[in-house]
């Protein structure tokens, strides 16, 4: 379960600005009913300023509070000023959101940008227009090396998982990690962008000791790291895990990809 702020679960409840504006000046459009939620903005406009805004929404709570807060955001601020806002802040503004749920204030922002494409023209683009011609680096939700990029850097990200929360690229079929995680080691601050053998080691051993071998004691299971040689991580399952005749799977499906979301893409972990 989710740990959401008051501010989300009181947006969630009571959402601010339901509806449609038949006279709208602006409608901005994200996200998509096959992605599993869709958002509608609506503005209307008085000398330049944002007198009403309302908005239709698909999706979970943390969308409609999203939308909720960014109506509340907007109204009473010119357009000049609504085109600076960014999906952190839409966030922030809730007073934060679970990392998974990040996205939701993405298509917030992404309906906004799309309302502000509509007044200002071509001079303006969309994040779709803006990266048209950019590689697209996840198929399954058309996700473009720019987006990411944008991504990590607003928010400050740093593992496959983190993407995936802000911006779905990597939560189907998974074929893009790999392309993710070069990304992000790529646009990692200076001071960060390699990793020691040692700083290496223990990131692995962290990971381990919190994430991992937690998950498998609920089971009666365990987990040893036994040596790091390189990219190949050895391990000995334990207790229940290795005599389960699953443990193949979970060495593969949950200790490896574990390891290449929260350190290394090109890690391969082998048992002993
Ligand atoms: S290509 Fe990214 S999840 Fe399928």
């Amino acid at each position: 379960m989710w740990d959401y702020s008051d501010k989300v679960m009181d947006h969630y409840r009571n959402p601010r600005n339901v509806g449609k504006i038949d006279d709208a000046d602006l409608i901005g459009e994200a996200g998509s009913l096959a992605c599993g939620d869709s958002l509608k903005l609506y503005i209307k406009l008085k000398d330049g300023v944002i007198e009403d805004a309302k908005f239709q929404t698909f999706g979970c709570g943390s969308a409609v509070a999203s939308s909720s807060i960014l109506t509340e955001m907007i109204i009473g601020k010119t357009l000049d000023e609504v085109r600076k806002i960014t999906n952190k802040e839409i966030a922030d503004e809730l007073g934060g959101l679970p990392p998974e749920k990040m996205h939701c204030s993405v298509m917030g922002h992404e309906a906004l940008e799309d309302a502000l494409k509509k007044y200002y023209g071509d001079e303006y683009q969309t994040p779709e227009e803006k990266y048209i011609s950019e590689k697209i680096i996840c198929t399954c939700f058309n996700v473009t090396e720019q987006q990411i990029i944008d991504a990590i850097k607003v928010n400050n990200l740093r593992t496959v998982e983190d993407i995936t929360n802000y911006t779905k690229a990597g939560g189907a079929c998974g074929r893009c990690k790999g392309l993710i995680q070069k990304i992000i080691e790529a646009n990692l601050p200076k001071e960060e962008k390699k990793l020691s053998a040692a700083q290496m080691i223990l990131r692995i051993n962290k990971v381990i000791e919190t994430v991992i071998a937690p998950e498998l004691q609920k089971d009666g299971g365990d987990i040893e790291l036994v040596d790091i040689e390189d990219n190949k991580v050895y391990v000995k399952l334990q207790g229940r895990c290795s005599s389960c005749k699953n443990s193949v799977l979970t060495l593969k499906s949950f200790v490896e990809t574990t390891l290449q979301d929260k350190v290394s893409q090109d890690i391969e972990v082998i048992q002993v």
